[in-house]
C-alpha cells in the first residue's frame, strides 16, 4: 500500500485551498461547508456529555441508542427496510463510511461505474480500495443526470458496483423515481452493489423530496447507504456519519475496519448526535427555507454581474452552484492554464478574491463550469458577488 497510495490522485481543491491562503480578505466559496450553527438539541447534549464524563470507549459500531434512533429513522423517512439497529454502523463522517464502503465491496481490479463529474475524494477511494472507477457522463441537458441507455452499455463482465450520489456535488442534480428504478433494474439484472451517496438528502429545493435508492423493492440488499450529520446539523467539524448495509458479511467487514480506523467514533459527538435526533427537527426545514433564498440569491447575481460569462439554472438540491463559462469569454493573455475552468479560478481568486473550484477536478464532464457554494452566509456571497461584477467590468 506505501508506494501504491503515491498513486491515489488528490484533489484540485487542495490546490485551491492553498492558493486561498495567500489573498487577503477572500470570500471562501470554495469550501462545501454551511455557516449555520448546530441546533442547540445537538450542543447541549454533547456539552451534557463532557460533564457527565462520558469519555471512554464505547462499541466499535456506535452507541446503542444512536444504531436505535437512525433505525428508526430509516424506516419512517427514507423508507429503507432496515430490520435491526446492527445495519446501521456510525462512522468519522460520509468520507469514512465511502472509504469503508469501497474497502469492504471491492476486489482488486473491479470495475465500479461513477458519475462524471464525481466529487473526487469519492473517486480517490476507489482508486485507494484498488478498484476502476469508470467514468460515465452525467448530461447537463438532462438536468446532470445520466443518459441511462448509456449507463447501462458501459456495464461489462468486470463490473462490480455502482456509485450514486443524489442530491449530487458538484452539480446539484438529483435523480428522480423512475432514474432509481433504471438504477435498480441495471443493478439486478447485472448482479451488482450499489453505493449510494445521501450526504446530501436534506438539501432539496423547491419543494422536491429526496428518494433513497434502499427503499425500492430488493435494493436494500445490494445498497451501502451512506448518510452525515455534516450537512443536515450543520457539524462538518465534529465528524459523524453512518453506514447502513443489511449484508453479515459486509457488516463484520465495516465492523472490522472500524476496529482498526477509530476504534469508535467520538463518544462526545455521538451523544451529541443522539441529542439532534432526539431534539427538534425543524432545523432541517429552516436551513434549508434560508440556502433556497441563497441559491436564488447567488444563481440570479452571478449571472447578472458576470454578463452571462457565468451561469446556470438554479439547482434542484445540494448546495452549489455549478455555473457554465460562456463560449464566448475568453481567458486573460495571462493565463498559464490550458483548462478553461482552471483559466476562470485563477482569474476569480487572483482579481476578485473569489474562491471556487474548477468543474474539470470533478472530471472531463465537469471542464467549462466553476462550482461555488452557496451555503456561505449572504453577507459573503454579497460580497463575493459585488467583486465578481468589479472583475467582469474590468
Ligand atoms: C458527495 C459527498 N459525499 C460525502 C461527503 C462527506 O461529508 P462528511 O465527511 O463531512 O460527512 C461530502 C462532503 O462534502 C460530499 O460532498
Amino acid at each position: 500500500m506505501g508506494a501504491f497510495l503515491d498513486t491515489v490522485p488528490t484533489s484540485g481543491i487542495i490546490r485551491v485551498r492553498d492558493l486561498m491562503y495567500s489573498v487577503d480578505k477572500p470570500f471562501r466559496l470554495d469550501q462545501g461547508d454551511v455557516s449555520f450553527d448546530a441546533p442547540d438539541s445537538l450542543k447541549s447534549a454533547l456539552k451534557a456529555a463532557v460533564d457527565a464524563n462520558q469519555t471512554h470507549y464505547l462499541q466499535t459500531a456506535g452507541l446503542p441508542r444512536l444504531q436505535e434512533l437512525l433505525t428508526e429513522k430509516l424506516r419512517t423517512k427514507n423508507l429503507i427496510p432496515v430490520v435491526s439497529p446492527d445495519e446501521v454502523m456510525i462512522t468519522n463522517g460520509g468520507v469514512h463510511a465511502l472509504y469503508l464502503a469501497c474497502q469492504a465491496l471491492v476486489e482488486p481490479g473491479d470495475e465500479v461505474l461513477v458519475p462524471d463529474p464525481i466529487w473526487p475524494q469519492m473517486f480517490s477511494a476507489l482508486v485507494a480500495a484498488h478498484a476502476v472507477p469508470v467514468r460515465v457522463p452525467l448530461r447537463e441537458r438532462l438536468g446532470w443526470r445520466f443518459d441511462f441507455d448509456e449507463l447501462a452499455s458501459r456495464v461489462t463482465s468486470g463490473t462490480r458496483g455502482l456509485y450514486i450520489n443524489s442530491p449530487h456535488n458538484p452539480t446539484g442534480g438529483m435523480l428522480t423515481q423512475s432514474d432509481l428504478a433504471r438504477v435498480a433494474d441495471i443493478a439486478a439484472s447485472h448482479n451488482l452493489w450499489v453505493i449510494s451517496d445521501e450526504a446530501y438528502e436534506d438539501v432539496v429545493f423547491d419543494g422536491r423530496k429526496h428518494l433513497s435508492l434502499a427503499s425500492l423493492p430488493g435494493m436494500h440488499d445490494r445498497t451501502v447507504s451512506v448518510f452525515t450529520f455534516s450537512k443536515t446539523y450543520a457539524i462538518t467539524g465534529l465528524r459523524l456519519g453512518y453506514l447502513v448495509a443489511n449484508d453479515p458479511k459486509i457488516q463484520d467487514r465495516v465492523r472490522k475496519l472500524l476496529g482498526l480506523t477509530t476504534n469508535n467514533v467520538s463518544s462526545v459527538v455521538q451523544f451529541g448526535g443522539i441529542g439532534a435526533l432526539e431534539g427538534s427537527q425543524e432545523v432541517i426545514a429552516q436551513f434549508c427555507v434560508e440556502l433556497q433564498s441563497r441559491r436564488d440569491l447567488f444563481c440570479a447575481g452571478a449571472a447578472e454581474v458576470s454578463n452571462g460569462a457565468l451561469s446556470a439554472p438554479p439547482p434542484p438540491g445540494a448546495f452549489y452552484a455549478f455555473l457554465r463559462i460562456a463560449d464566448d469569454w475568453a481567458a486573460p493573455l495571462t493565463s498559464t492554464s490550458s483548462s478553461r475552468s482552471w483559466a476562470m479560478v485563477e482569474h476569480l481568486i487572483g482579481r476578485g478574491r473569489i474562491g471556487c473550484v474548477p468543474g474539470v477536478d470533478f472530471g472531463p464532464a465537469g471542464e467549462n463550469h466553476v462550482r461555488f457554494c452557496f451555503a456561505r452566509s449572504r453577507a459573503e456571497l454579497e460580497g463575493a458577488l459585488e467583486s465578481m461584477r468589479e472583475v467582469f467590468r474590468s
